[in-house]
Formats: structure tokens, sequence, C-alpha cells
């Protein structure tokens, strides 16, 4: 892979000289950006030593006068290291001053950013909410890790080690086109059942896990067709869209995409009840009391698994308690091959939120608790479990 390597000027730059030696080990080439500031902390010359390429250091000083812009072009992936927190601002508000900052907006692949800076500098709100721009972009985060500071202080802030950067970095080749030629079928978002024509029911579902997901195999190559319920997210870009109200709606789309589909993903918080018969006039307000008589929904998941064919069947458990058990319970009743369990109880992940919690329960007995982590990342790592278990499968049936 090609890389770029953004050094921004923290103390920890000269930790970007080892990742620049680790990458030029692993990756075809390393093109490195200073920014000004990094240049008082790092001799250009070491990065030019390390990789055998001219620095890149200065929008002006440079004979061809786009060079940014073929810069970005040639290169696949990204990195930047360390990520000061005036980095992380400028990137996040899409400040073009300096070369690096003028190459990042150009730069159209995967982006990975390791921040490092003092610990009240990283916990400041102002750089949170720069993190969280960046994230809500799909780009890589390498959390730095806590211990003692440069400054003296102690806390997060410290930039994470090389070598797990340059993973991350091996990570987003992994971003090989490994579902291409598939189609991918994913359900996102709550559905809503109506009680008369101006009440529903819902949840609170907001469709971020299976838009990373969608997110996810679309970058990865795949077709994506996402029958997505009522969510207030701009779909993925090249994903297909099939929007839907209610579980009977979501069920008829799914039924309709499913003979294309190489893999089914049901992240859908699907209503489980609702009025079979909607009144067709609103209910009117009275002063006794009113009770609802639901009728199930169609169960979508159950009828996927009594239909399985070639598809990789994964469901999703949203549980407030015993998330393990109840994954597991659901993957052998509705005869699934993997079940994201998902803890929904807290405040940080799970629904509305950017994070995500899971454990992944599979068919073959495995269970693989994944960290915390934001659901970009999550979905990443369900893709990559989902591919490992299809080969054993097919292992095992001998196929
Ligand atoms: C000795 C010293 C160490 C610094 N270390 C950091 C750091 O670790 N992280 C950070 O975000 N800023 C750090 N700064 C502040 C940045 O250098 C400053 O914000 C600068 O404008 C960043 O420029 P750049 O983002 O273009 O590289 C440090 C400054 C000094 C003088």
């Amino acid at each position: 892979m090609k890389i770029l390597l953004g050094v921004g000027g923290g103390i920890a730059a000269y930790k970007a000289a080892e990742l620049a030696r680790l990458l030029m080990q692993r990756e075809d080439r390393v093109r490195v950006v200073m920014t000004r500031a990094a240049e008082k902390f790092v001799q250009p010359l070491t990065f030019a030593a390390l990789t055998g390429h001219k620095v890149l250091t200065d929008l002006f000083a440079i004979e061809d006068a786009i060079e940014h812009i073929a810069v970005a072009q040639e290169n696949e992936v990204l990195v930047v290291a360390p990520a000061t927190a005036d980095l992380l601002a400028k990137f996040a508000h899409g400040l073009a001053d300096d070369f690096l900052s003028t190459l990042y907006l150009a730069f159209t692949g995967p982006v990975v950013i390791a921040p490092a800076m003092n610990v009240n500098m990283w916990r400041h709100p102002a750089t949170q909410a720069n993190l969280a721009v960046l994230r809500a972009r799909g780009q890589t985060i390498v959390e730095p890790e806590s211990g003692y500071l440069a400054c003296g202080m102690t806390g997060p802030g410290r930039l994470a080690e090389p070598e797990t950067i340059a993973r991350a970095v091996a990570e987003q080749g992994r971003l090989k086109q490994d579902l291409e030629g598939e189609t991918v079928l994913i359900t996102a978002g709550p559905t809503q059942e109506p009680l008369d024509p101006v009440r529903y029911i819902s949840n609170r579902s907001s469709g971020k896990m299976g838009y990373a997901l969608a997110e996810a195999a679309a970058a990865r190559g795949a077709r994506v067709v996402l029958v997505s319920g009522p969510v207030h997210l701009a779909p993925p870009r090249g994903v297909e869209v099939a929007w839907v109200r209610t579980a009977v709606e979501m069920r008829e789309k799914v039924m309709e995409h499913l003979p294309a589909a190489s893999i089914v993903i049901k992240a859908a918080a699907v209503a489980d009840f609702h009025l079979s018969k909607v009144p067709p006039q609103k209910v009117k307000k009275t002063a006794a009391r009113v009770s609802l008589e639901l009728d199930p929904t169609p169960d979508i998941l159950a009828e996927l698994g009594r239909r399985k064919g070639d598809y990789l069947l994964i469901g999703f458990a949203a549980e407030t308690e015993n998330v393990q058990q109840e994954a597991r319970r659901k993957l052998e009743t509705k005869n699934c091959d993997m079940v994201v369990g998902n803890y929904v109880g807290g405040s940080e992940t799970g629904f509305e939120s950017d994070l995500n919690e899971v454990v992944l329960v599979l068919s073959t007995g495995e269970t693989i608790p994944l960290e915390r982590a934001t659901k970009r990342e999550i979905a990443g790592r369900i893709f990559d479990e989902a591919l490992l278990l299809r080969l054993k499968l097919h292992a095992a049936h001998g196929r």
C-alpha cells in the first residue's frame, strides 16, 4: 500500500520516526508530510532518510503547483501521528492553511488519526467534539494511551505505540474489496406501528449500527441493499435504500431483495407487536381508560432462518440483561449463523450512541466479545468475523 504519514508538532513527533520505519518494512511506500511545528521537534532529514523520499512540508515551496492534489491521488491511506489538538480542530472544521491540512481535504481514501497531547487538552470539550466529528466521518481514531506524559501529568494523551498505529494502517489495507461481487442485505432503524392515522408505537433505535454496517460493506466492495425504518441519518454513499415504516413493510422489502443476497444482517429494531386493524380515523380523546390489544408482528428473522439457503444470516439481540445468553438463545431458536448481542441498558453504548460494545455469538459455538468501539469499527469487525465464519461453515459442509 502507498501510505502518507502526516506528522504534527507534538512531543511525540519523534515516535513517528519509528512508525515510519515500521511502515517502510510492511508497506510499499511511505511519504511523509510534516507541519511547520513538527519540524521544530524532528528534522525532515530523519524521515527522508528512513523513507527514501523528499519530505513534504511547504504548500508553496514546491515545483509542481498542485502537488498536494497529486500526492492525495497517488496514495491509499493517510495516517496522522502524532495528531495535535490543532490538527484535530483543523480536520474537523476543514481548515486548509498548510500542506497537511490541505492534503487532508484533497484525500478521499481512509484516514487513520493517532492523537497525542496533554491530558487536559485531550479531555477538553473542544477536542472531544472535534474527535466526534472525525469519528462520525468514519475515520479511524487510534486512541492515545494512559500513562505518564511529557508534561509531567498522568492520564490519557500519550501517543499509541507505533506498532498499534501500524496495525490500524494495515487494517485499512484489509479494506480490501473482500465483499466484491456480493449483495449484502441489511435492515436498520426502528419500525413505526400505527395506532390510528396520527399515532404510532416505535422504539429508540437510531439506525446507526445498521447504517455503519451498510457503510462498511459498501467500502469493502459489496452491493448493499439497506432496508431502513424511519431514521435521521444520511444513507451511506453507494448504498441502495428501501424505505419502510412498519414491520410488515420491512418483511416485504426483505423478501423482495432476499434472492440476490449472500449475507443478510437484521440490525433493525422491528416492533414485536402491532395493531393488526388500524382505525381509519383518529381515536378521540376521552376521560375513560383505553386499552390496546396488540398482535405479534411477522417474525422476519425466524422466517429467514427457516428459509435459509446459501446466505449467511446475522441477527441482533438488543438486551438490557443476560446479553450473551439471550444472543445464544436467539441464535438457536432463529437458526442464525451469528447473533450480535448488544447491551442497550447503558447510557454510553447501544441506542442513539456512536459507540457500541457487543458480543458475537456464532453457530460454531464460539463467543467473541468486542471491546467498546465506534459502531463503524464494530461493523468492520462483524464483517471480518462473518467472512471467517462462512469459510469455517463451508469447510465443515465440504463446500
Ligand atoms: C514543547 C511543546 C510540546 C507540544 N506538544 C504538543 C502535543 O503533544 N500535542 C499537541 O496537540 N500540541 C502540542 N504542542 C502545541 C503544538 O505544537 C501547537 O498547537 C502547534 O500549533 C501545532 O501545530 P500543528 O498542528 O500544525 O503541528 C506542543 C508545543 C510545545 C512548545
